[in-house]
């Protein structure tokens, strides 16, 4: 019998599509996610998709005693760790929330792992651990320098997680830093949906093609970049699932991993917005604003160590990714409340 993964923020945007990848591979999971940013309609969803988890826990990582019932209860196999927080203007705001809920969270679960021998996990780091990056692509080398709160509770995570590693090698430890993850499944069953005025670039211009909002600011058209717009790695959500499948394999023999997840490719919003209007069919008003404070011109990442270490490449490229976004957002005008 396949022992079960332990999912925490398993009914999160990529969370959720890493059950899918999961169900997908034969491998149960447990979810566990106490739905501070996510609708229980999500488990709708999964079983659609024949991938509902095991059990579906409504708990807080923070909560040991939660945590410690559950570990009595299944024998897990490892934990691919998202329950988080990520809003980087929010942690400006609320430092303390982002400190308790992100790290105070991950240690109380790393504690409850001990507790019950469970020690393999995978770990949801960000690039914006890179801050604003020397060179690109960037390697896993490079130095690290969070520049808001949301991004230090990574690094905190990051550096707890290699002090436990150097302590106890009997850990197992894959430190996943994610690009910029987009896209939806491509049955239009699951994608992002993000509380208010979405933070991020494709959710955005999702709402824009819908008519929910009139025109996108593009921040800043005067950076070192060739059209002069900011440029990320974007990843396809499902392409990012499959990442952590090939963690949890790498990990049958207990090591420490730092891996990018990206497609080492720069993507300026520029042809984003021009690759999302052609593809879809959908016009996309923007206006050129200023700067968004904070943001760096590019960022996307050297994928070597993913491929060498994990065996691992992306296989959709960023059209799919514009058409499996506004697949999803056009079936779901209401994000989860849509009804099915
Ligand atoms: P998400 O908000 O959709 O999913 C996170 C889930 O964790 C949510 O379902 C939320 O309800 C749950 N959660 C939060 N705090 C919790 C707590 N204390 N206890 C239990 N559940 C809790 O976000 P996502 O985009 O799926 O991101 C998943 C992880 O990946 C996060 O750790 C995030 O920081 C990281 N990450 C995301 C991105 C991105 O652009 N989406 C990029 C890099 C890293
Ligand atoms: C992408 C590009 C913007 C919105 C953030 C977090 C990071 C990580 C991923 C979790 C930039 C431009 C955006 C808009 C725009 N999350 N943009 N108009 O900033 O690379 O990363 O999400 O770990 O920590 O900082 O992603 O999608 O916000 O922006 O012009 O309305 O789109 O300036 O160049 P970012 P993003």
């Amino acid at each position: 019998m396949t022992l079960p993964i332990l999912i925490t923020g398993g009914t999160g945007f990529i969370g959720s599509h890493t059950a899918v990848a999961l169900a997908e591979a034969g491998q149960p999971v447990v979810i566990l996610d106490n739905l501070c940013n996510s609708s229980p309609k999500v488990l709708e969803r999964l079983a659609k998709l024949g991938a509902s988890p095991v059990t579906f826990v409504q708990a807080d990582i923070r909560d040991s005693a939660a945590l410690d019932a559950l570990f009595a209860r299944y024998t897990f196999a490892g934990v691919i760790h998202f329950a988080g927080l990520k809003a980087v203007g929010e942690s400006v705001a609320q430092p303390l929330r982002y400190l308790d809920n992100n790290v105070s969270g991950t240690i109380n679960l790393l504690q409850a792992m001990d507790r019950a021998n469970v020690r393999r996990i995978v770990f949801s780091s960000s690039a914006t651990v890179y801050g604003d990056p020397v060179h690109v692509p960037i390697p896993e080398t490079a130095t690290l320098n969070a520049t808001n709160p949301y991004g230090r509770t990574k690094l905190m995570c990051e550096d707890a997680l290699r002090a436990l590693h150097t302590a106890d090698p009997r850990w197992g430890i894959a430190v996943l830093r994610y690009f910029n993850p987009v896209g939806a499944h491509e049955s239009g069953l699951l994608g992002e949906a993000p509380n208010g005025v979405p933070n991020n670039l494709m959710p955005y211009i999702t709402q824009v093609a819908l008519g929910q909002r009139e025109y996108l600011q593009i921040f800043g058209a005067d950076y070192d970049t060739p059209d002069g717009t900011g440029v990320r790695d974007y990843l396809h959500v499902r392409d990012l699932a499959t990442g952590h499948l090939a963690a949890l394999r790498a990990l049958d023999e207990p090591k420490l991993l730092t891996i990018n997840l990206g497609t080492g490719r720069g993507v300026s919003v520029k042809e984003m917005v021009d690759t999302f209007a052609r593809v879809n069919g959908v016009p996309i008003p923007y206006k050129l604003g200023p700067r968004r404070p904070g943001d760096v011109a590019a960022c996307f990442a050297h994928t070597q160590q993913a491929k060498t270490l994990l065996d691992w490449e992306p296989r959709f490229d960023l059209a799919r990714m514009c058409a499996d976004a506004w697949r999803w957002q056009s079936m779901n005008q209401q994000g989860f409340d849509t009804p099915l």
